[in-house]
């Protein structure tokens, strides 16, 4: 049976930005680009602007020079929340939920960030939430929920606004081995329901190999290399930057 894959509009493009905070350059010259439907992963050891990079594409920061593109159109200087109503939906490395709110409310909540809401009743929606364990726990506060399932409601509340971009900051971290196939599920079924790009910022390269078919290494400020990772994972020189982190284990066998 052949499985009908929706496909949203408009790639995005990030030409030759660079960030700096004062005299710390964080990174310079980045091009990296999302197409619709496609799932691309952006690697690298700790501090090297991963969820910097992530925040000048949401519109959370600015880029010290360069530009953001979506569909065509510069979207550079436009603010945050315009940026999430086109469709530019991330999720946070540190997982924020309106905690003294039900699971419900924080998915109703999530929604009001897009003119174009998914129904909580969509099939793709209901689907996630059993696979999170979440379907008996609607009504219950979010920060009495046990870690992973918080984690996979913070990624829930990015589905719901239907995003055509969308950019996951560390989805799997903290998540015990096991849970960590939930992020495959939650990453195939908005790719395939939603037909968006998702650009997801990770250290388990065991679930970069599963789920990118194309990364970006992002190390002293530059990419250093980008392609399919069995290749890109056995080079020197991203064996090396990752050799440098000291902060995480970071396993790189391709
Ligand atoms: N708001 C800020 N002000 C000043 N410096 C910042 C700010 N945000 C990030 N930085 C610096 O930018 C660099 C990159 O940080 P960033 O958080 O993007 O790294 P990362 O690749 O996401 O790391 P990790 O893998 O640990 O999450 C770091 O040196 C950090 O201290
Ligand atoms: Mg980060």
């Amino acid at each position: 049976m052949t499985q009908s894959i929706a496909v949203a509009q408009g790639a995005l493009e990030v030409r030759n930005a660079s960030k700096r905070f004062g005299g710390n350059t964080v990174f310079r010259d980045i091009l990296l680009s999302l197409e619709p439907g496609a799932i691309k992963g952006v690697i690298g050891p700790n501090g090297a602007g991963k969820t910097t990079l992530i925040n000048i594409i949401s519109g959370q920061l600015a880029p010290s020079g360069g530009s953001i593109l979506l569909g065509g159109k510069d979207i550079t200087s436009m603010p945050l929340h315009k940026r999430s109503q086109l469709g530019i939906v991330r999720s946070f490395q540190q997982t924020k939920t309106f905690k003294t709110a039900s699971v419900a409310e924080n998915l109703e909540r999530a929604r009001l960030f897009r003119p174009v809401k998914a129904s909580l009743s969509d099939d793709y929606i209901v689907e996630l939430i059993a696979k999170c364990g979440l379907a008996n726990r609607l009504d219950q506060e979010s920060d009495t929920l046990p870690y992973g399932m918080q984690k996979m409601l913070g990624l829930l509340m990015t589905v719901v606004a239907r995003p055509k971009i969308l950019l996951l900051d560390e989805p799997a971290a903290g998540l015990e081995k096991q849970e960590r196939y939930l992020i495959d599920a939650f990453v195939q079924t908005a790719r395939t329901k939603l037909g968006c790009g998702i650009l997801i910022v990770e250290h388990d390269m065991e679930l970069v190999k599963r789920l990118c078919p194309y990364v970006y290494v992002l190390d002293r400020g530059t990419i250093i290399a980008e392609g399919d990772p069995a290749t890109v994972l056995r080079r020197k020189d991203v064996i090396e930057a990752y050799l440098g982190a000291t902060e995480e284990e970071v396993s790189i066998d391709a």
